[in-house]
C-alpha cells in the first residue's frame, strides 16, 4: 500500500487501520479521569477535553493507529471518585476525528443503553466527519450500579449478548444498502427502516467487542472483526494459548490487548514511578470497591487475592509494561509475538509521559521490524 492508498476507507484498510505497521498500537481509557491508573498521584490522567485533544493529535502525529476509550458512566468512588468525570465516547470520538487525520477512533458503547438506528446514525455521522475512521467497540456491560442510575435493567449474562447480537445486526443493517426493511426480534421491532447517510467509501466501521466470558468471545467471533481482550492475570503465555484458541476458530478475527506502559531512561527511574504511583499512592478505597463490584473477594480467590488486587491498580487489568526503552520494546514485540494485532497503551500521565514513548520505543520497535517508524 502506498502512502495515499491508506487512506481510501475500503473495508481491508478500516482493517488495517489505515497502516502497514505489523503491531497496531494506540491509547486506551483517555477520555475518563485518572484513565486506568487507580491512583493519587497529584499528576494522573484529568481526563479533560482540552487534554484529549492535545494527546490525540501529538497520537496521530506520531503514527499511532488508534485511540479507544472506556465507556463509563459512573465514578468507582474511592479517594479520587476514580474515572468519575468521563467523556461520552461517541461525541468524544467525534471531536477528536474532527481534529485529526490519521486515527481510527474507537467509540465503546454499550449496545443496551442506545437505541441501535439512533446509535448508527451517530456512528455514520463521525465516520463521515472521519472521513471513514470511526470504529465500534461494543460492550454489552457488567456494572449493576451504572444500569440502576438508567432504571435499566443489566439482565443475565446470555441475555445481554443476545440483545447485542441483535443490536449489531440493526446496526449493521443500517449502514448497508437495504431501505424500508422491518426487524422482529425478540429485543428491538422496527418498521420500515431507512438510514442514511450511510459510512463512506462503501465499507463499514470495523467492529471490536471486549469480553472475557466464553459467551462473549463466540459473540465476538461472530460478528465483529477484532476481539478485545485481556492477558488472563497479565500472562503472555497463557495469552498466547488465548489468542491461538481464537485464531483456530477465526483466522479473520484479530486480537487486541491493553498494556500498562511506564517507560523512563533507566529500568530503576521507571520501577521505582510505578511501586509510587500503582503501590505506595494507589487509591486502595478505588481498587477494594472495583474488586467487590467484580465478586472478587478473598473468599473466591484464597491463593491469589492479593496479587489480583495489585494487578488492578496498576491499570485495571492490562499487561504491565515497565522498564527503560529496549526492555518496554521488547516486552510489546513480545506481546505482539503473543499473537496480538494491536495494542491500547495506557499511561499514568498519557500526554506527559508519550514524547519520551514515541522518542524513544518507536524507533526500537521499527528495528524489530513491528512498525515503519
Ligand atoms: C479489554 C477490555 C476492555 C473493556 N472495556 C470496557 C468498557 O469500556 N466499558 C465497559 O462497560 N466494559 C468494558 N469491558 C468489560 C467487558 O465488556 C465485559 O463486560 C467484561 O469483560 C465481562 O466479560 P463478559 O461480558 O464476557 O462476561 C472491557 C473488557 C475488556 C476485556
Amino acid at each position: 500500500m502506498s502512502a495515499d492508498s491508506t487512506r481510501d476507507p475500503t473495508q481491508a484498510n478500516r482493517r488495517a487501520l489505515y497502516s502497514d505497521n505489523r503491531l497496531k498500537l494506540g491509547l486506551f481509557g483517555a477520555n475518563c479521569s485518572s484513565g486506568r491508573a487507580v491512583t493519587l498521584v497529584p499528576e494522573r490522567w484529568s481526563g479533560s477535553w482540552a487534554d484529549n485533544l492535545r494527546l490525540a493529535k501529538m497520537a496521530d502525529a506520531a503514527g499511532f493507529e488508534f485511540m479507544l476509550p472506556v465507556g463509563r458512566w459512573k465514578g468507582y468512588g474511592g479517594d479520587t471518585d476514580y474515572q468519575g468525570e468521563t467523556l461520552e465516547t461517541i461525541a468524544w470520538a467525534t471531536g477528536l476525528l474532527a481534529a485529526t487525520e490519521r486515527l481510527t477512533v474507537f467509540g465503546t458503547v454499550h449496545a443496551p443503553m442506545f437505541h441501535p438506528l439512533v446509535a448508527a446514525k451517530q456512528f455514520a455521522t463521525a465516520d463521515h466527519i472521519g472521513g471513514g475512521r470511526f470504529g465500534l467497540n461494543v460492550v454489552c456491560g457488567w456494572n449493576a450500579d451504572e444500569f440502576a442510575m438508567f432504571g435499566a435493567d443489566l439482565r443475565d449474562h446470555e441475555t445481554r449478548y443476545e440483545l447485542a447480537e441483535e443490536w449489531l445486526q440493526i446496526v449493521r443493517r443500517a449502514w448497508g444498502a437495504e431501505e424500508d426493511w422491518d426487524f422482529a426480534g425478540r429485543h428491538f421491532t422496527l418498521r420500515q427502516v431507512r438510514a442514511k447517510p450511510k459510512p463512506v467509501g462503501g465499507s463499514r466501521p470495523i467492529v471490536m467487542n471486549a469480553a472475557a466470558s466464553e459467551t462473549g468471545q463466540a459473540f465476538a467471533l461472530r460478528n465483529c472483526d477484532a476481539l478485545f481482550s485481556m492477558p488472563p492475570k497479565g500472562r503472555l503465555d497463557l495469552f498466547a494459548a488465548h489468542i491461538a484458541g481464537v485464531k483456530a476458530q477465526s483466522s479473520s478475527v484479530d486480537v487486541y490487548t491493553v498494556a500498562v506502559v511506564t517507560c523512563r531512561p533507566t529500568g530503576r527511574e521507571a520501577e521505582d514511578y510505578f511501586r509510587h504511583c500503582a503501590i505506595d499512592h494507589a487509591d486502595w478505597a478505588a481498587v477494594d470497591r472495583i474488586m467487590a463490584m467484580r465478586g472478587d473477594t478473598r473468599e473466591r480467590w484464597p491463593d491469589d487475592f492479593e496479587e489480583r488486587r495489585l494487578h488492578q491498580a496498576l491499570g485495571m487489568g492490562g499487561v504491565p509494561v515497565t522498564g527503560d526503552p529496549d526492555t518496554v520494546a521488547r516486552q510489546l514485540a513480545d506481546i505482539a509475538a503473543a499473537g496480538a494485532r494491536g495494542i491500547a497503551l495506557s499511561m499514568v500521565n498519557y500526554a506527559a509521559e508519550l514524547p519520551f514513548f514515541c522518542t524513544e520505543v518507536l524507533p526500537r520497535l521499527a528495528r524489530l521490524g513491528l512498525r515503519t517508524g
